[in-house]
Formats: structure tokens, C-alpha cells, sequence
């Protein structure tokens, strides 16, 4: 089948909530996808920030097909060999205490909402069930999720939303001192909001926001779904602060294209749940775990990170030469990128695509680079160069 035909078939019988592309990546490689046309791309999108070691993997691969011939799933009402290695490994790598596994990025965001709530709960604090969430912040798609995300596009036609979610804005720390009562349990926010326009927060407001919350005595959650498993330069984007948090999200790059998401807590907040308290069925399941393992496995070798620092260092400074009266603002950390323009940037999305380049918004007018971690510096230099082709061909 080519590009047209799946696309014709997917819209008789896919349920219509994306604005698709007409075209159907059926094998990737490395940094590359094929289109069923046969047409080649260079893939900046990566499954928005999920192919954190690109297409096809070969250590990846093995370690799916090697899971896959050993055991598919069981349940967690028994314990899973490669799933204790994973949740050992982000223990360890991030300083927290206990993990929760599940299969997505809203999943471990609600996880982590219903831990901060528990947690309170167990205290004899029921009342403490508000949650500080950020204007223009991204958390998900389920009920409490999009509640969470400050974004009312998200919430239209979905009333009634859950209660005990207020916003506050973004790299304000007052804003978030207003909001703050004996309702409060916890703050959550992205260290670099993601969808939002790819906005870092101020390492100022991140340590605000730890001493606010230690001075109030109430937890800390930081949603690096999009942010974490080494897309910013370290292995979780609050590493470059100097801060933890009580609890973190992670899902997109975890299973390196394989559907996993984690709730990491530290021993204190971790108390909140007790068996019964919540599950998932899928969460944590072999096939995930097996690969997950193998994705931390590679970040921590050698001098993967350095080179990761060194080669989005190289993108950035790239992107910069770049020089077009409609760009404001290159910004981002490590290969979590994007370039604010001063108008939608939709048609140059579609004129990168149709020269072989794949990017994606973030916002209207925001445009996002999230490549694969394992990039080169020639792929970065093609990238580059599509892009100033098109913004020649763009007006
Ligand atoms: C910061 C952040 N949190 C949560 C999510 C939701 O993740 P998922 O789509 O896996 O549910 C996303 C997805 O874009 C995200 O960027």
C-alpha cells in the first residue's frame, strides 16, 4: 500500500483526533524514516521525543526479542525480574527511593497526582488535595491530567473537570505563593514546559519552588515526560539544577520507542501508597522493562552523555547562524529545542517535510527540534540545511 492508500484506509476507520500528515512511515533506521512511497526523511521528531536512540536500535532490538522468546507478561501480582533492574537503575541514577511503572506519560502523571494526595490522606491531612499546576503546561490527556495542564484548549467540552487543581504562572514564584493554602498538597510542574514552547524554568524558580515547598511541608513534582531520560543534557533535566524533587514522571524516551512510563517517588512520599492503592495492569511489563533497561543502560555508558552535551552544543550553535528576521528566540536544553518565530509556523513544518525533514510545533509558533540522542554532527549539518533551504523557500 502507498502513502495515499493507508492514509484513505485510516481515515474510514481511525477515530478523528490528529490532523495527520498524508504520509505513512513504515521503516526507520538510525536518525531516517521511509514513507510507503519509499521517500526518505531525516526524523527531528523522533515520536515526539520518544526514539531517544533512533529507529532499530540493534542493542535495543535484542534485548526486545530476547524478552520476547523468555516471558511477554505476568502481572504484578508477581514479581517481574526486569522490571526490579529498571526501577534499581532509576533509583540509583536519580537519588529517589521507590518506582511505579505504567504505560504512558498521563499515566504517571496521574500516578504521581494520586501519591501526593494519598500521601496527605495517610497523614490525616485529607484536607491537603489541591495541586499548583502551571499556565501553558502539558501533563496529558486523561481527565486529571488535562485538568493539570494549564492550557483550556485541552479542557473544552470535557466539563465537569476534576477538582483541586490551580494554576499559577510559569517562572513566577510569587504566583505560586499566592495560590498556596492549607488545601495545598503538592506542586507540579515541567523544568522545561515541553508542548507550552519548549520555555525553561529559571533555575531561580526551581529552587524557589523547593524551598516553598519544604517550608510549607508539601511535595514537589516534576513531570519530565518529555524532559528526562538524557534529552537535556543530563539524565533528568532537574539534575542541572540544584535541587530534587519528591516525586518525578518519566515515559516518551524510557522504552526508546517501547510504551512504558514511571512514577518515581522519594522514600517519604513513597509512603503514601499501599497495596490496593493503585495499579496497572501493563505497568511495568517485561517486554517494557527489558527494553527500558537496555535504553538506561546505553545513556550511562562511556561518555554517551558528553557526546549527547557535545553534539546538541554543536545543533544549537548551528541553529544560531541561522538568520531570518521572523526568528525571536533559539531556545532549550541539550536536544530539547525550539525556535520561536513571530508568526504560526505550520507551512514551514509542511516545506521541511516535503524536502525530507521532519519537525514538529510546539505551540504555533514555536518550532521543535527533539532528534534522536544519538545524532551526528553530519545528520545535524543536513538538518540545518534543509531548514535554511526552507525558510529561503518559505514567505
Ligand atoms: C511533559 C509531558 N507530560 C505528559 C505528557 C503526556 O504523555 P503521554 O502522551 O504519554 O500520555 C506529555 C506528552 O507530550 C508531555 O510532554
Amino acid at each position: 500500500m502507498n502513502n495515499n492508500e493507508i492514509a484513505q484506509k485510516g481515515q474510514e476507520y481511525i477515530m478523528n483526533t490528529y490532523a495527520r500528515y498524508s504520509i505513512a512511515p513504515v521503516k526507520g533506521q538510525g536518525s531516517y524514516l521511509w514513507d510507503a512511497d519509499g521517500k526518505q526523511y531525516l526524523d527531528f521528531v523522533g515520536g515526539i521525543a520518544v526514539c531517544l536512540l533512533g529507529h532499530s536500535h540493534p542493542e535495543l532490538i535484542q534485548a526486545l526479542n530476547q524478552q520476547s522468546q523468555e516471558l511477554w507478561h505476568v502481572s504484578n501480582l508477581y514479581w517481574i525480574k526486569p522490571q526490579v533492574d529498571l526501577a534499581e537503575k532509576l533509583v540509583q541514577a536519580s537519588g529517589l527511593a521507590k518506582v511505579f511503572f505504567c504505560n504512558s506519560g498521563a499515566e504517571a502523571n496521574e500516578a504521581g497526582i494520586k501519591l501526593a494526595r494519598k500521601y496527605f490522606y495517610r497523614q490525616g491531612q485529607a484536607q491537603r488535595h489541591d495541586i499548583i499546576v502551571f499556565k501553558e503546561s502539558f501533563h496529558g490527556r486523561t481527565l486529571a491530567t488535562l485538568t493539570a495542564t494549564g492550557q483550556s484548549k485541552y479542557q473544552e467540552g470535557f466539563a465537569p473537570l476534576p477538582a483541586g487543581f490551580k494554576y499559577a504562572q510559569f517562572n513566577q514564584l510569587d504566583s505560586v505563593e499566592a495560590l498556596l493554602d492549607s488545601q495545598t498538597c503538592a506542586v507540579m510542574v515541567e523544568p522545561i514546559q515541553g508542548e507550552g514552547g519548549i520555555k525553561p524554568a529559571y533555575p531561580s524558580f526551581l529552587e524557589g519552588l523547593r524551598k516553598l515547598c519544604d517550608r510549607e511541608g508539601i511535595l514537589l513534582i516534576f513531570d519530565e515526560v518529555q524532559s528526562g531520560m538524557g534529552r537535556t543534557g543530563s539524565l533528568l533535566a532537574y539534575q542541572q539544577y540544584d535541587i530534587q524533587p519528591d516525586i518525578f514522571t518519566l515515559a516518551k524516551g524510557l522504552g526508546g520507542g517501547f510504551p512504558i512510563g514511571a512514577m518515581v517517588a522519594n522514600e517519604k512520599a513513597a509512603q503514601g501508597f499501599a497495596p490496593g492503592d493503585h495499579a496497572s495492569t501493563f505497568g511495568g511489563n517485561p517486554l517494557a522493562t527489558a527494553v527500558a533497561n537496555k535504553v538506561l543502560d546505553i545513556l550511562g555508558r562511556g561518555n554517551f552523555m558528553q557526546q549527547v552535551v557535545e553534539n546538541a552544543g554543536y545543533l544549537k550553535q548551528e541553529l544560531e547562524k541561522i538568520l531570518d528576521p521572523r526568528i525571536i528566540e533559539i531556545r532549550g536544553r541539550g536536544f530539547m529545542l525550539g525556535i520561536e518565530f513571530n508568526c504560526e509556523i505550520k507551512e514551514l513544518v509542511d516545506i521541511c517535510r516535503q524536502q525530507g525533514l521532519l519537525l514538529l510545533g510546539a505551540g504555533p509558533k514555536v518550532l521543535r527540534l527533539v532528534p534522536p540522542l544519538t545524532v551526528s554532527t553530519d545528520e545535524i549539518d543536513q538538518a540545518t540545511g534543509t531548514l535554511q533551504r526552507a525558510l529561503e523557500a518559505w514567505n
